[in-house]
């Protein structure tokens, strides 16, 4: 009997316990750092001479690791062993392989601090974020392989008298993972067992920015019981090594997770039948955001200013899910953005190994180049209100910034940033707010901070994003419990952590058989 699923409690760290464990996980983290790790390809160990260099971005100094680079020869390898593999993968009990999935979830659970405190070294998570997306890894195994086992018969249908029909799920192939670097632990460990718990082996290819988190995951893959050749382990760059997977004939599925440009490129490839394929691929894209938080002149202003701003400062704004705009209504508009500013000042940054900076560093350079440009575009379309500085020259880190006073059609509304960046516009009604809220292409996360019940009723209906929060901030889904996923151009419409995404990681097999 398998208990019932539970989310993995955030860690308190206000407690000396907590915080000492923390400071040995990164003591540990420290000690192997700047290690080579190898690409896996069916369970064989291959090390390149092309190598993939992580560093820590709050310290350009401080090289992670070193991972094998695949070349497309390696990669034909990878895709072989895996659809060689598939045929014995395939019927392995569900049973089984969900409890590679706890056991894997376990290991996890032990080395938490650990796996948190890379996450703080490579990714430059703050010490909460990193214990986040390490409790999210161990949600989205545990979640799976529960799910796994509720459609391991299938679904019921009807059977006539002298027959009986059944109707069950069957993986589908060989799936390309493909994983960005914000959630370098949770939504890569996550996208990866999605894929290997419901059959299908896969050819994982991580960040560039982040690999030695993966490469650390594929071996407590191992440790759980993971045969050979499910999980091959194969970092290269998305140009060459990412094209070529997702062109492949063999690939049945890809599940991506990134930038719309690079999610739109893959699903255009992937619809191309080339030549020896038997299949149309299947795509499941989660892609970028351009979120928004409402605020109401009915709200609770002090909870809507820091709502703005943990949701648009959390991880230096670099989730698909961050507020990039408040849309506020203009009778409560100077009182909270004058809040926001206030509170955003507070704000503290600098390297997250020291637990009392709030914020660290962007991931890289073109990542900082990148955010510095919005900001100059920003002085340019409104008025900046706070920060709007950075400093490249140890690590990269740019100051929360807040700009007032855009046109709904500026380009800070409209394009995403993935930076600490806000930007604030005037509604004159409530309807007017939802309508330049929805005025984007993408469709992620949204909240709406209100009293008034008609305009949570009104929101719910017409506020079209896949995750609409109510009176608190756009972040922080938990797996399965607010299953996370976009609309539009934020991807497939698919919701992580949801009690139907295993299922577009398989395929219905009807039988009928007469009496
Ligand atoms: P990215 O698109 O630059 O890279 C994502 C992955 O795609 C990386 O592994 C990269 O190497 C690979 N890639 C690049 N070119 C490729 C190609 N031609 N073929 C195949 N793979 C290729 O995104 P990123 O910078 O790592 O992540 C940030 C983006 O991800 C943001 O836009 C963010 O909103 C989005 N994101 C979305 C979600 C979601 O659930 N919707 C979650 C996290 C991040
Ligand atoms: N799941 C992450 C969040 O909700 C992206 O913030």
């Amino acid at each position: 009997m398998v208990i019932p699923y539970k989310h993995e409690p955030f860690t308190d760290f206000s407690t000396k316990e907590n915080q000492e464990a923390y400071q040995e996980g990164l003591a540990l983290v420290e000690s192997y750092l700047g290690q080579d790790y190898d690409l896996v390809i069916g369970g064989e160990r291959i090390s390149t001479e092309d190598k993939i260099v992580s560093i820590n971005p709050a310290n350009k100094e401080e090289v992670i690791g070193r991972v094998s680079k695949a070349s497309q020869e390696l990669a034909e390898k990878a895709m072989q062993i895996a659809d060689e593999t598939f045929k014995t993968w395939r019927k392995v009990k569900p049973e089984v392989r969900a409890d590679i999935l706890f056991r894997a979830a376990a290991i996890i659970r032990r080395r938490k601090h650990e796996f948190s405190a890379l996450l703080t070294k490579e990714a430059g998570k703050p010490w909460n974020e990193a214990d986040a997306d390490t409790a999210e890894t161990i949600d989205f195994l545990e979640y799976y392989a529960r799910q796994m086992l509720k459609i391991k018969d299938g679904m019921p249908v009807e059977s006539r008298p002298g027959e009986y029909n059944r109707f069950n799920y069957i993986p589908l192939g060989v799936g390309i993972v493909i994983s960005p670097w914000n959630f370098p632990f949770a939504i890569m460990a996550g996208t990866t067992v999605a894929a290997i718990v419901t059959g299908n082996t896969v050819l994982l290819k991580p960040a560039s920015t982040t690999p030695i988190v993966a490469a650390k995951f594929v071996e407590v893959m191992e440790e759980a019981g993971l045969p050979k050749g499910v999980l091959n382990f194969v970092p290269g760059s998305g140009a060459e090594v990412g094209d070529y997977l997702v062109d492949h004939p063999r690939t049945r599925f890809i599940s991506f997770t990134g930038s719309r440009d690079v999610g739109v490129r893959i699903y255009e490839r992937a619809s191309k039948v080339n030549e020896g394929q038997i299949w149309l691929k299947r795509v499941i894209a989660e892609m970028g955001g351009k979120d928004t938080i409402v605020v109401d002149k009915e709200g609770d202003l002090e909870l809507a200013a820091r709502s703005i701003v943990a949701s648009a400062f959390g991880f230096s704004g670099q989730k698909c899910s961050a507020c990039s705009r408040a849309v506020v209504l203009e009778d409560v508009y100077d009182q909270v953005l004058d809040r926001v500013v206030e509170l955003t000042n507070e704000l503290t940054i600098g390297n997250p190994v020291d637990r009392s900076n709030y914020m660290g560093p962007v991931i890289d350079q073109s990542a900082y180049n990148k955010i510095m440009e919005y900001i100059e575009i920003g002085k340019q379309e409104g008025k900046l209100v706070a920060g709007g500085e950075g400093d490249d020259s140890k690590g990269y880190f740019i100051k929360p910034t807040v700009f007032a006073d855009l046109t709904p059609d500026a380009r800070l509304m409209k394009e995403e940033i993935f930076g600490p960046v806000v930007a604030f516009t005037k509604a004159k009604d409530f309807d007017h707010a939802i309508e330049i809220a929805n005025d984007t292409d993408y469709g992620l996360t949204g909240a709406v901070i209100t009293n008034n019940r008609d305009h949570i009723e009104k929101a719910r209906e017409d506020f079209h994003v896949g995750n609409l929060y109510f009176n608190r901030g756009c972040t922080g889904a938990i797996v399965g419990y607010q299953p996370f996923g976009g609309f539009n151009m934020s991807g497939t419409d698919s919701k992580a952590g949801g009690p139907d995404y295993l299922l577009l990681h398989m395929q219905a097999k009807t039988t009928s058989e007469t009496l």
